[in-house]
Formats: C-alpha cells, structure tokens, sequence
C-alpha cells in the first residue's frame, strides 16, 4: 500500500499554485453537461473525484474531451441526458454522488450509482427525502439509507424544502432537481454552506432568488453552455498556510487561489489564533479569487470554532486540528458532528492520529478539545483511506521532531495530484 515519508522542514519560502478547486470543478462538468451547447473548463481540477464525475457524465451521454490535464470541454445534452447502459460508478466522492442523484432524478428512466467502501458508508437519507417530495423513486439499498442508490427519474414537481443540515450537496442536488421541476421551488438551510452552485448557475443562464435564508427556483430552465475558469483549491492551499503560519521564519505566497468566504473560515480561526496571514481579492466574479501571503512566527495561541463558522471550514477542520496542535492553549471544536460522516471518521481519525504525535486530544460526541504548544514528535499513522487526514498528518511531519510515515496516502489522488511532489519540492529547497 502506498506511503509517504516525511521529515521535518527546516524553513519554507515558497510562491506557487495548487490545483483547482474540486467542488467547482465537479459543478462545471455536472452544469456543463447538463446545458445546450459547449462548456469549456480551465483549471478543472484531475483529480479523481472530478474524473469520476466527468466519466459519469459521458455514461449519461456526454461528449467530454480534455483537451489537457486541467481543461476540458463539455458538450451538453440540453437537458436530455442518455440512460446509462450499466450502474454508475461514484467512488470515493460523496459530491458526485449527491449532485448527480439530483441530475438523474429529474430524467425519464433509471439510474443506480454506487460508490466505494468509504461512499457506502455515508448517508443518503438528505437527499433521499426531498429527492422523494420532488416526485422521483429514491431506493437506498443499504441499511440506514446507505448507498448504492437506484434512482427511477420523474417529471418533476417543485417543493418547498428545509434541510436539517448546512450541507451544500444536499442544497445542490436539490437546486439540480429544482432546475427540471415545474413550479416554484423554495429550499432553506440552517446556516450558510458553500455558495459555488449558486455562483455558477447563473453564468450557465439560470436564474432565482434568494430571500433571507430561502432560494427560490423556478423550472424548468434551460441552461447555457458557458467558459470557465477554475480557482486553486482554498482546502488544497489550507494545507500549506497552516504549514507556514507554524513554522517561525516562513513565508509563502499562494497564487490564483478561491477565495470564496464560504469556504475561507479557516483563515479567520487562523488570525484569531495570531498567524501572520494577508488576503488580497484580485476577482470576485462568478468566483472570488487571489493571493495569500502568510509569514510564520512562534506565537500561536489557541481558540473556539463553533457554529456557524463550521460549515464555512468543514474540509479544512483536519488540517486545522494541526495547528491547534501548534498552539499553545486549548483549542475547542463544536458543533461539527457531520466531520463523522465524511470520507472518515475524521472526529475519530482526528484523535487517534494527534494523540499519536504527542498531542492530548479529548474527543466529543460533536467536537475535539486539543491542547497544543507541546513538541511534535513524528509518528507512523494511518489515513483510514481519508485523503484530508493523509494530507494534515504529512504536515505534521514537516512540523515534528523526526522520521513521520503516512499509510494509504492513494487517496490523496482524490483532490490533490501533485501534493506528494509539492512536499519533494519544498523539501529540495530548503536543504
Ligand atoms: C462539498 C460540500 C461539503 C464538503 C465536500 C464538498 C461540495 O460536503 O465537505 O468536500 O462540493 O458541495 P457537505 O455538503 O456534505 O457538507
């Protein structure tokens, strides 16, 4: 099985790019296939989760060409998507498998998705229930609502939805739905979760509203092929900002990256906790994006997430686990029972990875409590297949005492191909 070796990076001056952003990546395909005409996307992001997405979307019949690694161009259906010849097969992305049962269900025949050990261990129920009220069959044929899913698309009828959770797959595959519906559908969530959907349907044509906490559709609507360009991954970039902002003396510019306040909580807990970050927007439309600048120094000092932040740093709660671990004080984590059903246990994994690495973690039924400001020592860990984990634990090895080994770091190839070599790079350099 594969592994990465780290050992401890004695000084950081860097400027570079990480790859594109993963969540508008699989957007611009679903969006981009599902419109009339041509898409073409720069930046797209080759990972496997987006490719996962792109060969999905060719099995529902679109013509897709990758015109080089990070660019591709989509020709769209207009709508009218091909039944799949076989089952389609999702992976490890939870994102491909709850925006395309949105896509699906609105399409007159049946579609059955399953995903890998991890994906069928997550829950469907979420987009079961208002995929349900919209008028398709949802069938989830593991226990408790648990993929692989059979889909019998319907024409479609709107609803007027609540979700139970801040989740921007949910509020995708529902505004997805919504887009082949007839009537006014209106969908709330408890606080606000990343906004790309929202941000790119009306750059492919579509229009609705918002009011107050409420979206509001009306569909049908037909899309328009668009070009797009894609942002760093924000949840790649975080691994190296933490990296920074801990190691005294560094510094490092990140280029090109999303900047979208729905996803940069972290940077917020991060100057709370007193790191030397500078955030410059140089576009804001449909996507916020810029540089970040980040000088490290050896004073950080603990603080509380909580609340409504979470959904606005969910991915980016392993990788700030480590710079609790950096700072000194006890850094709380609330409200953040949803990181039990990501790739990992990541509440979980969390914990027992730290602990590993000399760190005391008390673990909470929706939260960690991690007292940092202790010497890191390496460590050998295992990334539960949980490629946020495997990242955050390589830059604790960059930041321990010692020899680290990462086990099962082939999930890193999810979102982040090239993240082993950046680490080679930035190891070179600083010899
Ligand atoms: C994503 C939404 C988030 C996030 C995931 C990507 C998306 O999941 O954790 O990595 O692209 O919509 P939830 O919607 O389950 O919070």
């Amino acid at each position: 099985m594969s592994q990465l070796e780290v050992r401890p990076l004695r000084r950081l001056d860097a400027e570079f790019s990480v790859p594109g952003d993963k969540s508008i990546s699989h957007r611009g395909i679903i969006l981009g296939g599902l419109a009339a005409g041509t898409t073409r996307l720069r930046g797209f992001l080759p990972g496997e989760d987006c490719l996962t997405t792109l060969h999905a979307l060719q099995t529902l019949g679109c013509r897709i060409d990758r015109v080089a690694p990070d660019e591709v161009l989509i020709e769209g259906r207009g709508g009218k998507l091909l039944a799949p010849a076989e089952s389609i097969d999702c992976g490890n992305s939870g994102t491909t498998m709850r925006l395309l049962s949105g896509v699906v269900a609105g399409q007159p025949f049946t579609t059955r998705l399953f995903g890998d050990a991890s994906l069928s261990r997550r829950p469907m129920a979420r987009i079961a229930e208002p995929l349900r009220k919209f008028g398709a069959e949802i069938l989830c044929e593991g226990t408790g609502n648990r993929p692989p899913l059979t889909i019998r698309g319907a024409q479609l009828k709107a609803i007027d939805f609540t979700s139970p959770v801040a989740s921007a797959q949910v509020k995708s595959c529902a505004l997805l739905a919504a887009l082949q519906a007839d009537g006014k559908t209106t969908f709330r969530e408890p606080s606000q979760s990343r906004d790309h959907t929202e941000r790119l349907l009306p750059a492919f044509g579509a229009s609705f509203r918002t009011d107050k906490q409420s979206i509001i559709l009306h569909g049908p609507q037909r899309l328009e092929g668009t070009e797009l360009d894609v942002p760093g991954d924000f949840s790649s970039g975080a691994f190296w900002i933490v990296l920074a902002a801990g190691l005294p003396g560094s510094r490092l510019t990140l280029r090109r990256l999303g900047l979208n306040p729905t996803r940069t909580a972290l940077l917020s807990a991060l100057l709370r906790m007193g790191a030397g970050i500078m955030e410059k927007i140089e576009q804001t439309s449909p996507e916020p994006m810029g540089t970040i600048s980040v000088q490290g120094n050896r004073g950080l000092k603990a603080t509380t997430v909580a609340g409504k932040e979470i959904p606005n740093l969910i991915d980016e709660i392993p990788i700030l686990a480590a710079a609790a671990a950096l700072a000194k004080g006890v850094t709380e984590i609330r409200d953040a029972a949803e990181l039990r059903h990501k790739e990992s246990d990541r509440l979980a994994v969390i914990a027992e990875n730290l602990r590993l690495f000399g760190v005391p973690v008390e673990e909470r039924p929706d939260g960690l409590s991690i007292e940092g400001g202790r010497t890191l020592v390496g460590a050998e860990v295992e990334s539960h297949g949980d490629h946020r984990i495997a990242m955050s634990c390589a830059i604790l090895g960059l930041l321990a005492k010692g020899r680290t080994l990462v086990h099962d770091t082939a999930c890193i190839e999810t979102s982040y191909p090239g993240f082993a070599q950046q680490i080679a790079l930035l190891q070179e350099v600083s010899r």
